[in-house]
C-alpha cells in the first residue's frame, strides 16, 4: 500500500481500493433508463480504475430483443455520452465482457436461455465466479424474479458464500408498512438477508459517508453534538427538476415515500445515531436501527401541523414558464399527489431530547441542494454589551451534500472596524478545490461494495420496516382525511408558505442555502 500526504495515518494509507474476484453480474432492465445513465458509466469507471478483475462479465437481461452486438453498441454509446476522450479500445475491451439475452420476466425460457448465457460466461472465469443479479425493474416484479432465479437454481449458493449469489434491489421496497413486510416475506422464501443488497443511493455518496467520518474521526463535534449544544437540525433536499417522463411512478408514490422513507431517514440516521463500535454493516446498521426507533412517532391529531404537504404550480422562472404539477404529462389533473414535504420531528433519547428536527424536501424548488444544517445555541452570555446573547449569531455547520460538496461552519469574528464590529466568519471547504475533482458517482462505491460483499452502506430490512413504521400513518391520514391541506408553491420558489408558518410557530427559520 502507498501512502498520501492527505491520508490520515502515517503508518498506513487506506486509500486504495480493492478489486474483487471473477464475477458475473446480470442487470435485470438492461435497456432501462438507470442501466445507460448510472450503471454501465459506473462500471466502466470501475474498470478505468483498475477496479474489476480480469475476469468479470455482464449480462443484460430485457424483453427489448437485441443481441450481444446491439447492447454493446448501447453501452459504449453510454460511455460516450458520460465520458469525454475515451480511446476507443479501452472500450472495446470493456465490452467483450458484456453479453446479452432477452424474454419476458416470467417465462421460464428466459431463465434457462439466462441459465445457458451464464455458463457460457461462466467457462471464461474457470468455472468459479460470483454473482450478482440487479433488479433495474419496477419492484412490484421483485417477488417473481427472485422466484425464478431461485427456480432454475441462478440464485441459490452452493455453499455458505461460496461462490456467492447476490441480489441488488432498490427502493420502493413496498410502498406501505404492510406491502413492504410482504414483499420481505417474498424475498427471503428464496434468499438469505446477507444475499440481499438494498441501494439507497445517497449512502453511495462521498458527502454522505463523510458524516461518519466527519462526526466520529475528530474529537471536536462530538463533544457538542447534542440537546446541550444544538438548537435545530435542518436536512433539506431540494430539486429544480420537476418529475420528469416518471408521472407513472410518482404520481401513485408521492413524495414521502420518494424522498422521506429512504433518503431523509437515512441521512437523519447517521447525524443523529450513537456512535458505533466499529465501521462494520452491522454494527453502523445496528446504530441507525436504534436511531430509527427512538423517533417520536406523530400523535395523529398532530400530523396535520407537524407535516406540511404541497404540490408545485404554474410560475415563470427565469423568463421561462414552468407548467403546475398536474399540468405535467400523465399527471391526472386532479392529482393529490405531494411534490413537496416538510415535517418537524423529535427524538427520545438522552442526546436529542428537546431538538428539533426539520426535513424538507420537493420537485421544482429554486435549485438543486441537498444539505445537513446543524445550528449551535445561543452562547449563554454576552459580554459583549449592549449586544445581547441572541443579536450574536449561532454557528451553523453545514454539510454540503450536493451540488457543492463539502461543508462550511460560521462563527463569529472581529471584523475590521469598531471595537465591537463582529460579523460572521464563514469557514469553507470544497470538495472539488480541495481534491482537485469530482466525488465518484454513488452507483460506483455500491456496485463496487456489494462485489466485495460490504453491505455497510446498503439497507438492512429491519431499518426499512421502523421507517414504514412511522411514516405509514402520514400517508393513511393524508388518505382518509381530506381536511388535511394540501398547499401550493410556485416552482422555482423555495416551497409553500405553510412550511416557513411550521417552523415559524417555533421562532425559527429555514435557511437558505
Ligand atoms: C430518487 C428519487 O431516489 O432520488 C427521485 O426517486 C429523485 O425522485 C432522486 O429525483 C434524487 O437523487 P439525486 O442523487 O439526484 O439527489
Amino acid at each position: 500500500m502507498t501512502t498520501d500526504q492527505n491520508c490520515t495515518s502515517s503508518r498506513q494509507c487506506l486509500c486504495s481500493e480493492t478489486a474483487p474476484a471473477p464475477f458475473v453480474l446480470v442487470i435485470f432492465g438492461a435497456s432501462g433508463d438507470l442501466t445507460y445513465r448510472k450503471l454501465i458509466p459506473s462500471l466502466f469507471n470501475l474498470f478505468q480504475r483498475d477496479l474489476l478483475p480480469d475476469k468479470f462479465s455482464i449480462v443484460g437481461c430485457a424483453r427489448t430483443v437485441m443481441d450481444d452486438k446491439a447492447f454493446r453498441k448501447l453501452v459504449s454509446d453510454s460511455i460516450r455520452e458520460k465520458f469525454k476522450n475515451i480511446p476507443s479500445k479501452m472500450i472495446e475491451v470493456f465490452c467483450e465482457g458484456v453479453f446479452y439475452t432477452h424474454g419476458n420476466y416470467d417465462s421460464d425460457e428466459t431463465y434457462s436461455a439466462l441459465s445457458s448465457k451464464i455458463s457460457d460466461v461462466e467457462s471464461r472465469h474457470s468455472g468459479f465466479a460470483g454473482r450478482i443479479f440487479y433488479l433495474s425493474v419496477p419492484s412490484t416484479i421483485y417477488s417473481e424474479i427472485v422466484r425464478k432465479l431461485a427456480s432454475s437454481g441462478l440464485s441459490p449458493e452452493p455453499s455458505e458464500g461460496q461462490p456467492y449469489r447476490r441480489v441488488i434491489i432498490e427502493k420502493p421496497f413496498g410502498r406501505d408498512l404492510q406491502s413492504s413486510r410482504q414483499l420481505e416475506k417474498e424475498l427471503k422464501e428464496h434468499l438469505l438477508e446477507r444475499q440481499i443488497y438494498r441501494i439507497d443511493h445517497y449512502l453511495g455518496k462521498d458527502t454522505v459517508q463523510n458524516i461518519l467520518m466527519l462526526r466520529f474521526a475528530n474529537m471536536i463535534f462530538e463533544p457538542l453534538w447534542n440537546n446541550k449544544y444544538i438548537d435545530n437540525v435542518q436536512i433539506t433536499v431540494a430539486e429544480s427538476i420537476g418529475i420528469e417522463h416518471r408521472a407513472g411512478y410518482f404520481d401513485k408514490s408521492g413524495l414521502l415515500r420518494d424522498m422521506f422513507q429512504n433518503h431523509m431517514l437515512e441521512m437523519l440516521s447517521l447525524v443523529a445515531m450513537e456512535p458505533p463500535s466499529s465501521f462494520d454493516a452491522d454494527r453502523v446498521r445496528d446504530e441507525k436501527l436504534k436511531l430509527l426507533s427512538s423517533i417520536k412517532a406523530w400523535e395523529p391529531d398532530k400530523i396535520s401541523t407537524e407535516f406540511v404537504r404541497a404540490q408545485y404550480r404554474e410560475a415563470i422562472v427565469d423568463g421561462n414558464k414552468q407548467q403546475s404539477y398536474t399540468e405535467e404529462d400523465a399527471v391526472p389533473k386532479d392529482s393529490k399527489t405531494e411534490t413537496f414535504v416538510a415535517a418537524r420531528l423529535f427524538i427520545n433519547n438522552w442526546r436529542w431530547n428537546g431538538v428539533p428536527f426539520y426535513l424538507r424536501a420537493g420537485k421544482r424548488l429554486r435549485r438543486r441542494v441537498s444539505e445537513i444544517a446543524v445550528t449551535f445555541k445561543n452562547i449563554p452570555h454576552s459580554i459583549f454589551k449592549p449586544l445581547m446573547p441572541e443579536d450574536i449569531h449561532q454557528n451553523t455547520l453545514v454539510l454540503n451534500v450536493q451540488p457543492e460538496e463539502g461543508f462550511a461552519l460560521s462563527i463569529q469574528a472581529k471584523k475590521p472596524g469598531g471595537k465591537l464590529c463582529m460579523g460572521d466568519l464563514p469557514m469553507h471547504f470544497s470538495y472539488r478545490d480541495f481534491f482537485q475533482g469530482e466525488p465518484p458517482d454513488a452507483y460506483e462505491r455500491l456496485l463496487l461494495d456489494c462485489m466485495l460483499g460490504d453491505s455497510t452502506l446498503f439497507i438492512r430490512n429491519d431499518t426499512i420496516d421502523i421507517s414504514w413504521t412511522l411514516l405509514t400513518p402520514i400517508l393513511e391520514r393524508w388518505a382518509e382525511d381530506p381536511s388535511i391541506p394540501l398547499a401550493s408553491y410556485p416552482c422555482g420558489s423555495w416551497g409553500p408558505l405553510e412550511a416557513d408558518a411550521m417552523i415559524g410557530k417555533d421562532g425559527r427559520k429555514w435557511r437558505a442555502p
